[in-house]
């Protein structure tokens, strides 16, 4: 069984996500953590984020795994653990440049499908799983809150995590990061026609986790 997660930064898709996972006893793929890895490594290797092909070169050899246990998914970047760094503003800034380049969403999109295909149950998290990853997913969710709403939680998360307080540099790059997510040529961010749209702008997360909990029961026959 696998349900699909897409939707942008800030409506709260990984908290759900892997709760969801927990709750129905499935694995837990976070592809927008692959995307962070394929930066990491194009950042460390000094490639100029203008230069798709010489991006498209270091990912080919990209030394990495990633976990799937929805309790803490393990991050290796040539056997190091980089959980932390790939959630850093270096990464964050970077991998936009870096997830639009169209080798790199292949050779990441072919891991995801066997990762997927491995599995009893399957939570998978992005931008395009339901429109592209996994068009055959029994599930569809997309998850949206307003841009305000989103800006607004990820600073209080950067608040609780001391990267200080500026909700409107955090509104602008949550702006600036949808437009590049959804204008991009290669996979942009849409829902898919068969999704089940849910606005967490107003919901907290136990009423979100509850709502798609009857959703996957009602669609799949699968009980928590
Ligand atoms: O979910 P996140 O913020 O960790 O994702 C990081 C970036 O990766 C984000 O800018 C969009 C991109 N991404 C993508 O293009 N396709 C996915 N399936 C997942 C993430």
């Amino acid at each position: 069984m696998i349900v699909a997660m897409d939707g942008p930064s800030g409506t709260g898709k990984s908290s759900v996500s892997r709760r969801l996972a927990g709750a129905l006893g499935a694995r837990y793929l976070d592809t927008g953590a692959m995307y962070r890895i394929a930066t990491l490594h194009a950042l460390r290797k000094g490639v100029d984020l203008d230069d798709a092909g010489a991006i498209a070169d270091v990912t080919a050899g990209l030394p990495w795994s990633i976990g799937t246990d929805p309790a803490g998914e393990q991050v290796l970047l040539d056997g190091e653990d980089v959980g932390i760094e790939i959630r850093g503003g270096a990464v964050t800034s970077a991998v936009s440049a870096v997830s639009a380049v169209p080798s790199v969403r292949e050779l990441l999109v072919d891991a995801q499908r066997r990762l997927a295909r491995e599995a009893a149950r399957i939570v998978v998290e992005g931008r395009d799983i339901g429109t592209v990853v996994l068009p055959d997913a029994d599930v569809k969710i997309y998850l949206t809150a307003s841009a305000e709403a989103r800006a607004r939680r990820r600073n209080e998360q950067n608040i609780a995590e001391g990267r200080g307080d500026d909700y409107a540099a955090v509104l602008a790059d949550v702006q600036r990061r949808d437009h590049l997510d959804s204008t991009r040529t290669v996979s942009p961010l849409r829902p898919a026609d068969d999704s089940v749209l849910v606005d967490t702008s107003e919901l907290g997360i136990d009423a979100v986790i509850a709502r798609l909990l009857d959703l996957v029961t009602e669609r799949t026959g699968v009980q928590q």
